[in-house]
């Protein structure tokens, strides 16, 4: 069956400092077997959190890359070096990306591409606003991201993704999707995937994310098209991200 997946997501947040009491905790920690945990910091934090977490099975990875694998741009990262530092994971078009950086379906695929190209594992963020939700075209704008990515990779490309599906209504609300909100939309993506090939919905990882914390974690978690979570604000407590994760196991 497919591995559960942990992936904290710093957002512009975190320090020294915490990249240090993560450090120690981890070292200390009994992780359940069987559970992949990885935590998505901010680019001046990615050689630390690599060297510090070294000795433990804690994965890397980046937030976003830029879509060029170099030259005169400004500010910009590339996958290139994002491996370099030891990268595994890089989100793509996670709703934040979407609406303050209008990275649009066009952007999110060229960064999915980058990111295959330099042997990173793209996490693909897909989500609905509340307005669409409430409007009733959750489904039509969910799968409308994910085939606007699919439908231009090759079968073996598709296989190497991560899918995080995170309501923009339900991050940094407080509110949660119910785990049957969450599983309805799971199971929907999940359905869309059997249409590019049977492996493809069998062996992809579809995250939750959206106000996971140490208290509903495992009632989403349960649930059988949810196969790990995309933790935002409970990621930069160690404790409350280490309880995420022991209840993945
Ligand atoms: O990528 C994680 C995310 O957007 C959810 O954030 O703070 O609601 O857990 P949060």
């Amino acid at each position: 069956m497919r591995t559960p997946l942990i992936a904290g997501n710093w957002k512009m947040n975190g320090s020294l400092g915490l990249v240090e009491s993560f450090g120690q905790a981890f070292s200390r920690a009994r992780l359940p077997a069987g559970v992949e945990v990885a935590l998505m910091v901010p680019f001046p934090y990615l050689g630390a959190v690599v060297d510090t977490l070294a000795a433990t099975p804690v994965a890397v990875g980046a937030q976003t890359l830029s879509d060029r694998p170099s030259g005169a741009f400004t500010g910009e990262v590339s996958g290139g070096m994002l491996t370099e530092l030891g990268a595994r994971y890089v989100l793509v078009g996670h709703s934040e990306r979407r609406s303050l950086f209008h990275e649009d379906d066009e952007a999110v695929l060229a960064r999915v591409r980058a990111a295959l190209s330099c042997g990173l594992v793209p996490v693909l963020c897909l989500g609905e606003t509340l307005e669409e939700r409430e409007a009733e075209r959750t489904e039509a704008v969910v799968l409308g991201q994910l085939e606007a990515v699919l439908d231009a990779l090759s079968p073996e490309e598709r296989e190497r993704l991560v899918i995080a599906y995170e309501p923009v209504w339900a991050i940094g609300t407080g509110r949660t999707a119910t785990p049957q909100q969450a599983q309805a939309v799971h199971a929907a993506i999940r359905d869309r995937l059997e249409r590019y090939a049977g492996s493809l919905a069998h062996g992809l990882r579809i995250l939750y994310g959206g106000s996971m914390n140490a208290n509903n974690a495992a009632e989403l978690l349960a649930q059988p098209d949810i196969d790990g979570g995309l933790v935002g604000g409970a990621s930069l407590k160690v404790d409350d991200f280490l309880a995420i994760c022991q209840s993945a196991g």
